[in-house]
């Protein structure tokens, strides 16, 4: 047999039954996750809960703290594994978007053990592996599929064609969903990230107050507009009233939450149709918000085949990256010992 032939089966031998090892540090979380060939066998999270009453991540901060977390996080997915550092066959890490100096801590550590073990090396981007999530459980899209991607600094439209071919059709000219929930409790008083928060008081509520829809053409999304939209409207109402926000908090979320779904789902609509496509799945820390998730499964009324993430797949997390990892592996996508990470 040819022997580019034979080594590319041992790779495939390696990759569909050989250890991985994946690691996420792209912003306050510290993730790692082992792979069996496709099966998640362990996804160990550490979230830094440093930045609750800074008002958001601090980078400098965020960093030191991945510094702290990595090993631990790494040592613990081992475990749960029950596989020791000399198993590993691959390594997986997130190279960007992110944080620069949270990304060098998790890129750092990687190169270390692939160097030191003689692995090989995986870098992913980090929104690439939010869509998928979606491998790793069943049942998963087939391709293509039309995915919403909304993360703390990102909100995005993609066609996912292949694992790696994804098309953006639409995406933020300003905001990301994110930062539009973390932005407004901000002004609410709320701590950080603030989306999980708005969605629990948002379900005592009703979405009785109306904000401006954001309006911008063809499939992109900008919510700038609507931060400002609510910053005047508490304005107003505090004049009259200086208990306006603590007496209507509930009620002000689900009006809020109601203005960010129904602009999502807008868009989202208006691409199904644009592309002619009827699957469709969410990503994306913003995915694990209860009136989106509600909202997208209301999309089977109108015949579409809809993929929502379990939850402990929205957030970041190194299952996602090792997800990603593995179908690189099996195609044997390397990365080099002195690729830069990348923030944007
Ligand atoms: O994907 P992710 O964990 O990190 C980034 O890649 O950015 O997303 C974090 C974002 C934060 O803005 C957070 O407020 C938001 O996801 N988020 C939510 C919910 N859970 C997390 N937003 C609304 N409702 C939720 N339940
Ligand atoms: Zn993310």
């Amino acid at each position: 047999m040819h022997s580019k032939r034979i080594k590319l089966l041992k790779i495939m031998e390696k990759s569909r039954n050989g250890y991985l090892l994946a690691i996420e540090s792209s912003c306050d979380d510290s993730s790692a996750a082992i792979f069996k060939g496709r099966q998640l066998l362990s996804n160990i999270i550490s979230s830094q809960l440093d930045h609750r009453d800074l008002g958001g991540v601090v980078p400098e901060l965020a960093s030191r703290k991945h510094l702290e977390n990595i090993q631990p996080v790494v040592e613990q997915a081992l475990k749960k594994a029950g596989i020791g550092k000399s198993e590993l066959k691959a390594i997986a890490y997130t190279q960007g978007p992110g944080l620069l100096g949270s990304l060098l801590v998790g890129a750092g550590y990687a190169k270390g053990l692939a160097l030191s073990h003689q692995l090989p090396l995986i870098g992913i981007h980090h929104m690439e592996a939010h869509v998928l999530a979606h491998f790793i459980e069943d049942p998963h899209p087939r391709y293509p599929f039309l995915c919403l991607l909304v993360s703390g600094g990102h909100t995005q439209l993609v066609i996912m064609h292949d694992a790696f071919e994804m098309e953006v059709v639409g995406k933020t000219i300003d905001d990301a969903a994110g930062e539009a929930f973390d932005k407004t409790g901000k002004i609410l008083g709320l701590p950080y990230p603030a989306g999980p928060e708005i969605d629990r008081l948002a379900q005592k509520g009703k979405a009785r107050f109306k904000f401006t829809t954001p309006s911008v053409d063809g499939l992109n999304f900008s919510f700038s507009g609507l931060k400002t939209s609510i910053l005047y409207f508490l304005r107003d109402e505090k004049k009259k009233n200086p208990d306006f926000i603590e007496q209507n908090l509930t009620d002000i979320c689900a009006s809020v939450q109601k203005t960010i779904v129904d602009y999502l789902l807008l868009q989202l609509e208006k691409a199904m149709e644009q592309y002619g496509l009827d699957r469709v799945a969410i990503a994306g820390g913003v995915s694990a918000n209860s009136e989106l998730r509600r909202r997208v499964q209301g999309l089977k009324n109108i015949g579409a085949e809809v993929f929502i993430l379990p939850m402990k797949y929205c957030v970041d997390n190194a299952g996602m990256i090792g997800m990603a990892g593995v179908f690189k592996w099996e195609k044997e996508m390397y990365t080099t010992l002195d690729a830069p990470v990348f923030t944007k």
